[in-house]
């Protein structure tokens, strides 16, 4: 039988943080940033509510949604599309910006997204250096050409933990021609209490030229029910509503996503935890000469260059255990180095005891 042609692409697939490990009926699961706490109880009752219309079709725009999202994060609903995930936000943007052969500047170590959705609507993505695993402004800039016509940045990035303070995120505006689209995924903002971090929306949300990515993945829990959104000018927002699939958010996930937001306690009770353990596994791994970038989102990218013991040799002694961390070297092409997400007490205080019983100072 024959199969009919179709279009070949230069692209190694995206590799999610592993979740399973054959001889373990439950692992400890480190390996995708996802929440430490889960997802706040009131999202939980409400779609555990037995009266959802799940026969018909959600609201393809979101509505109820976007105006919590507008109240929480003060802006304005017209200036906010949801999708299913960041991730389709993503990709609806490259759609939209990107014909063949136009460029894409993104950062060595970026979130490998960017890299995919550029490379499958045709453009060339061209990579900027970092300097000790964090993003630089000056090594963009260099490479910014007449072709460019996208910057993507996570702020903080992932998976190097490392961020750009409000001075440098605001140099990049500044000195980046105007014509080309700067965007700012902020999908850890709420975790950031570093004073010299503003994120995304709070520094760009009236300026026409830069568009923010924001995930309900992270801190609040929700990332398998896939919901996200993006903040631009109304105008690229009506342009993405024109291209967008009719029904992408489902009706659970914008039902949690809206509770989700009330739920002020949950969220700092994370912060919270995110920063009390962040810090304490920081120090303690540090004991065994395992260095970390400073603390700032949900995660540490655990470097082994002064260790007695190899990224790898640790990945696959914890995998015995049935905790998993993410391997850098898939994907991101960095070596000797782990990706760390914090977990739960539990989890966390199971990790440390495991990497006692493994590494001995
Ligand atoms: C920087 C960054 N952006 C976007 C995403 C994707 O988030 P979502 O689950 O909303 O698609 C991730 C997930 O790991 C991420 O790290």
């Amino acid at each position: 039988m024959t199969t009919p042609d179709f279009k070949k692409f230069n692209i190694d697939a995206y590799k999610p943080g592993k979740s399973k490990i054959k001889r373990f009926k439950k692992v400890i699961k480190l390996s995708a940033n996802e929440s430490a706490l889960g997802m706040s109880s009131k999202a939980k009752k409400i779609i555990s509510n037995k009266n959802l219309f799940l026969d018909k079709y959600p609201d393809g725009k979101s509505k109820n949604l976007r105006k919590a999202i507008s109240q929480a994060y003060k802006c304005n609903s017209e200036k906010i599309i949801c999708g299913a995930g960041s991730d389709e936000i993503i990709l609806m943007i490259c759609q939209l910006f990107l014909k063949p052969k136009d460029e894409v500047l993104i950062p060595e170590y970026s979130f490998l997204m960017y890299r995919i959705y550029s490379k499958i609507v045709g453009a060339k993505v061209v990579f900027a250096k970092e300097i000790n695993f964090k993003v630089s402004v000056k090594e963009l800039l260099k490479k910014v050409t007449k072709k460019t016509r996208i910057v993507f940045i996570a702020n903080p990035n992932n998976p190097t933990g490392t961020y750009l303070t409000k001075k440098e995120l605001l140099d990049l505006r500044k000195k980046l021609n105007k014509k080309i689209l700067l965007v700012v995924d902020d999908a850890y903002a709420e975790y950031m209490k570093n004073e010299d971090y503003s994120s995304g929306l709070d520094l760009f949300k009236n300026k026409n030229n830069v568009f923010i990515l924001r995930t309900f993945s992270k801190i609040f829990g929700l990332a398998s029910l896939r919901v996200g959104w993006g903040h631009g000018s109304k105008k690229i927002v009506d342009a993405l509503n024109v291209i967008k699939a009719p029904f992408n958010v489902n009706g659970i996930a914008q039902l949690a996503a809206s509770e989700s937001l009330k739920d002020k306690t949950f969220i700092n009770k994370s912060v919270r935890h995110n920063l009390l353990y962040s810090r304490k596994i920081k120090k303690f791994l540090e004991t065994y000469k395992i260095y970390s970038n400073s603390v700032s989102a949900n995660f540490l990218l655990l470097n082994f260059e002064k260790s007695r013991y190899s990224a790898k040799f640790l990945y696959e002694k914890l995998k015995n255990k049935g905790i998993i961390l993410r391997s850098t070297e898939e994907g991101y092409n960095i070596k000797n180095k782990l990706r760390l997400t914090i977990g739960s007490k539990k989890e966390n205080l199971k990790f440390m005891s495991a990497i006692k019983q493994i590494l001995k100072k």
